[in-house]
């Protein structure tokens, strides 16, 4: 989504504002701009595609000035062209913008009703526009005329504003996304993330929910929606330290599924006590023996691993589980318990639909938990209580490491849940923690696969669809890993329900059609086994991903397997998600497609 740097230094800022775009970048988006503040004067710079074209632009044509603004636009209102690009600018202010005003057309009926005109097709003009009214028409101040115009806007966006003709001020707010002050020495920053600000300050001050800010190079104002001045504490980000190589990967991508054995055992060292063979939660108000229902709800990736939980909290804790996809969820009447919980699974903690359904989760008196990423992110302040997943920064848009500690931290939260309710003794307690504690090895010993897999590779990059079926555990897995293939490599995936197979998508079999088949040798293999050789029967090209014994035993006929190490079959996704992506992964690089930025997504998606 949408990126948002303010700068106000000491010297010309425009190198340091794309520096800040840059790592921003991950987040998505499909042009770019500057603007800045010269002795009152302002100039802009936009263009469309990425920021190197801004920076080709900025070479021949550089701006100066010490105060300025700077925005990746991922489009919503509006094609991705220069004209819709942000900043944009009226006579008298210029300004971008990070999510959607909803009420624009109407204001935009308005104000030009009132003689404004607008250049651009986008939402965010309208608000460039009305600050401009209130200073002009109405004669306010810039900061009432900031106030007034955020008391008549809707939606959830953040904002960053410059005024013609003032060197020293910059103004921002947040509602609905996020925006970060950054305080330097006689410097100030405003930005999306503490990613962004890293490279100038690690004092940083996240705004809450409706707060608006007005900055100037030694003070900082922050006001609630209603404008009463508040305080927000300052904290030292860590995000510096935690920045930002591919450390010798030509991918994000590639560096993050490598990581994985790293990350899920840091996840695991949040829970796990290896002495005791025992499981603990954090404290908080989320009490399982007594819960009658576990709503889970989250988007894309984050939602199959709440899927995959959903088989864990059922046949570990003989808790009910309501899940699904935070855009359904948020507009369903859902009939809750007085005694249930709500869980919500967010790598960004900022994804738009997730947040709004934690708020009508809570709004029906859940109590909510989160699994989140990014502990400073909104999904993670509105919690009562946060299980943590260790991931790190995840760059790359399609998500991979994010998706194994998920798995990792829910399976965690399922079997402390389980011990909770009674429904397994301590000697079950301990076999699954013995099991999760091999599962960082399990996943490095898959990973050497890369070269097999490069192989299979090349010959789904081929294919025009494909198909991926799992049972149990393992479907949604085959779900996540269609996700993966087309996110990145555009081809066309579905992934099934193995049984459902014959009730449908049987009749898609042909010679072309890869079929990848997650079948771990557990009590559902035969069945799986059986659908395969349904349509390897009917001339499909069926890829199995087994372990030794399921390989073994799958029979003639295979076009390829992948072998994969044995693992506690409850927690194979955790294992088998690394065949899965490296085949997404290699697909793309086959293909030569933007892996760590496929086209029309964003890492953060603060809209709805
Ligand atoms: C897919 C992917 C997305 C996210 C989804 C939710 O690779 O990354 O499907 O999983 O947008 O994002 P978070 O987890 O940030 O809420």
């Amino acid at each position: 989504m949408c990126g948002i740097i303010g700068i106000l230094g000491k010297s010309d800022v425009a190198p340091l504002i794309v520096q800040g775009l840059k790592r921003l970048e991950y987040r998505g988006y499909d042009s770019a701009g500057v603007a800045t503040i010269s002795k009152g004067n302002l100039d802009r710079r936009r263009a469309p595609g990425k920021i190197a074209a801004l920076e080709a632009l900025l070479e021949v044509r550089p701006l100066s000035g010490a105060l300025g603004i700077g925005h990746t636009r991922w489009a919503t209102h509006g094609a991705a062209n220069e004209t819709n690009a942000h900043p944009h600018a009226t006579r008298r202010v210029a300004l971008v913008h990070n999510g959607i005003i909803e009420n624009f057309a109407e204001l935009r009926r308005e104000l030009i009703d009132k003689g404004y005109n607008f250049e651009s097709e986008t939402d965010t003009e309208v608000v460039a526009q009305l600050i401009t009214y209130y200073l002009e028409a109405e004669n306010m101040s810039a900061k009432e005329a900031f106030h007034a115009a955020l008391k008549r806007v809707r939606g959830a966006f953040a904002l960053a504003v410059l005024f013609i003709g003032e060197d020293d001020l910059l103004m921002g707010a947040r509602r609905g996304s996020p925006l970060a002050i950054g305080r330097g020495d006689g410097e100030m920053f405003l930005g999306s993330d503490a990613y962004a600000l890293a490279p100038f300050t690690n004092r940083v001050t996240y705004l809450d929910e409706g707060d608006w800010t007005v900055l100037t190079r030694h003070s900082i104002e922050i006001f609630d929606a209603s404008g009463a001045r508040v305080k927000r504490p300052e904290t030292i980000s860590s995000a510096a330290d935690q920045m930002v190589d591919k450390d010798g990967h030509r991918h994000f991508m590639s560096k993050e599924i490598h990581e994985q054995p790293e990350v899920i055992a840091h996840t695991l060292s949040r829970y796990l006590d290896p002495a005791t063979e025992t499981v603990g939660l954090p404290k908080g108000a989320f009490d399982f023996a007594s819960m009658d229902r576990l709503t889970i709800s989250a988007c894309g990736t984050a939602y199959y691993a709440g899927l995959i939980s959903k088989y864990w909290f059922e046949s570990w804790a003989g808790l009910p589980v309501e899940i699904d996809v935070a855009s359904e969820l948020r507009y369903r009447n859902v009939p809750y318990t007085k005694g249930g919980g709500a869980l919500f699974v967010s790598q960004s903690g900022e994804t738009a639909d997730t947040l709004a359904a934690l708020r009508e989760a809570r709004a029906h008196g859940q109590k909510i938990a989160a699994v989140v990423n990014v502990p400073e992110s909104s999904i993670a302040r509105e919690a009562d209580v946060i299980f943590p997943m260790a991931a790190g920064p995840e760059i790359g848009v399609a998500s991979t490491k994010a998706f194994t500690c998920q798995l990792t931290a829910l399976a965690c939260v399922a079997i402390a849940a389980a011990r909770a309710r009674g429904r397994i003794d301590e000697a079950e307690e301990r076999r699954l923690v013995r099991a999760l504690l091999e599962v960082p090895r399990l996943v490095a010993e898959t990973l050497k696969h890369g070269a097999a897999i490069e192989e299979i590779a090349r010959e789904i990059a081929k294919a025009r669809d494909v198909l991926y079926i799992g049972r149990g555990v393992n479907f949604p897995l085959a779900m996540e890993g269609a996700l993966k293939l087309k996110e990145i490599s555009y081809i066309h995936a579905e992934g099934y329900a193995a049984g459902e197979l014959k009730h449908g998508p049987i009749a898609l079999i042909d010679k072309a059609l890869p079929v990848i088949v997650i079948a771990p040798h557990d009590a559902l293999y035969e069945k799986t086994i059986s659908n395969m050789h349904e349509v390897m029967a009917r001339g499909g090209k069926a890829l199995l991903i087994s372990d030794h014994e399921g390989v073994k035993t799958a029979g003639d006929g295979l076009w390829a397997s992948i072998e994969v190490p044995t693992v506690e079959p409850m927690l194979a996704p955790i294992v088998y998600a690394a065949p899965i992506q490296m085949l997404a992964y290699y697909t793309a690089t086959t293909k030569g497609t933007d892996v760590d930025q496929p086209r029309n997504l964003a890492k953060s998606v603060t809209v709805e």
